[in-house]
């Protein structure tokens, strides 16, 4: 019974530290897309505290959209700009956008549903 108990205790444990290693690894992975500055990614815009660069800081942003529209957001920006969803409308009028139709954000390639899930995990770090 007793080596039972150590054997379930030690999974158990075994899988919390691994859960926790790949959720971290993603983060990172998520950071280094947002910080590469060659590709013109996230951070040559975005500040990750809540100064405005040339969009919103970043800081906190997790608490502010589901990670169903970041998604979103991330996959095309441009037509989630389009859709007026009360997201976007939120962020027009922060913005000063409201009669803009295009968003300035313009990712320099299309990101995998893997990256956009990385670097969604990395904002989701920057509370
Ligand atoms: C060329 C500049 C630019 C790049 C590059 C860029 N963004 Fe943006 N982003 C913006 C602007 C500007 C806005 C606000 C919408 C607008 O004004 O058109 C925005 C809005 C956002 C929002 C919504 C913020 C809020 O407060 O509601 C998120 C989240 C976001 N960007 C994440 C990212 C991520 C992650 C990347 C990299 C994969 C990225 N952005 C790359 C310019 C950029």
């Amino acid at each position: 019974m007793k080596r039972y108990l150590i054997v379930l205790s030690l999974l158990v444990f075994g899988c919390t530290l691994l859960s926790y290693s790949y959720a971290s690894a993603d983060a990172a992975k998520g950071e280094a897309i947002f910080n590469d500055l060659k590709a013109g990614n996230c951070k040559t815009c975005h500040d990750t505290g809540e100064k405005r660069k040339v969009g919103p800081g970043l800081k906190g942003d997790t608490t502010r959209h589901s990670k169903e529209w970041l998604v979103k957001w991330l996959n095309d920006p441009q037509a989630t700009w389009e859709s007026n969803d009360p997201d976007v409308l939120d962020l027009k009028k922060r913005m000063k956008k409201e009669d803009k139709p295009k968003t300035a954000m313009k990712l320099p390639g299309k990101l995998s549903e893997e990256q956009i899930a990385n670097v969604i995990d990395y904002l989701d770090t920057l509370k």
